[in-house]
């Protein structure tokens, strides 16, 4: 696992931007795993500029994301796949039809699940995972557990991310309490996976990447994995 520091939130977005369109221009048809939150939104930018330049062409490049709010339409401005569109899709030359989300509003979560396992199977697993990481170690939508799951599942969220993520919310009952997300098996399965993590995750860094892999700190995993690539700040 490689471990990059970095001065600025700005340099670790120029970064991961750079790795991102390198992965694009190597392989034009790639398939990209995306994440939303904080972390991601300067690296987006950052890919949205270049494509606006004429830099970066995203018209044969295919998305999945990691996951999805429980209950949520497309529609609705606090789902992941209204962020993506806002922030990424609808400021590149991607086909819609090419960009994947989980469906959080599918009426049989289970066989949901197993449709975007497959899903993503059938894509060729992503040539570039790109994630962030919670304050309490996860990644994707996977808690803190007894194991460290497959594959695409549904999940009761941490106490602790409903608190973080109600930020973006009006209130913190608004926040969804379930989320479906790809498994830690699944996010594995990525040929190369990329973390990025701002000032605010100092400690889990250092928990995650300088301690045990434990499936507590799920995010601990990636040590393991053949080419996972960790960008930090610390301020
Ligand atoms: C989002 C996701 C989450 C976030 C994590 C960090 O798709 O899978 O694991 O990456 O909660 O969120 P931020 O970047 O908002 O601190």
């Amino acid at each position: 696992m490689k471990i990059i520091e970095v001065e600025s939130y700005e340099k670790l977005s120029l970064l991961a931007a750079d790795m991102i369109a390198s992965q694009v221009l190597l392989k034009p048809d790639c398939v990209l795993g995306l994440a939303t939150g904080s972390s991601p939104l300067g690296t987006y930018e950052n890919l949205a500029s270049r494509c606006g330049e004429g830099r970066l062409d995203f018209s044969r490049v295919r998305t999945v994301n990691l996951d999805e709010y429980c209950g949520l339409t497309a529609e609705n401005p606090q789902s992941y796949r209204y962020f993506m569109d806002q922030n990424l899709f609808g400021r590149v030359n991607i086909d819609p039809a090419n960009t994947h989300l989980p469906d959080g509003s599918a009426s049989d979560m289970e066989a949901e699940c197993a449709r975007y396992e497959s899903l993503v199977e059938s894509l060729g697993w992503p040539d570039l995972q790109l994630l962030g990481i919670g304050h309490n170690g996860h990644i994707g939508f996977n808690e803190p557990a007894e194991d460290f799951p497959a594959r695409v599942h549904t999940v009761q969220l941490a106490e602790s991310t409903i608190k973080a993520n109600s930020r973006l919310f009006d209130r913190v009952e608004d926040v969804p309490t379930m989320a479906v997300t790809m498994g830690i098996g699944t996010i594995m399965k990525a040929r190369r996976v990329l973390l990025i993590a701002g000032a605010d995750k100092r400690e889990i860094v250092e928990r995650a990447f300088h301690g045990p892999v434990t499936p507590q700190v799920p995010g601990s995993i990636l040590q393991l994995h053949p080419d996972a690539t960790v960008i930090f700040t610390r301020s």
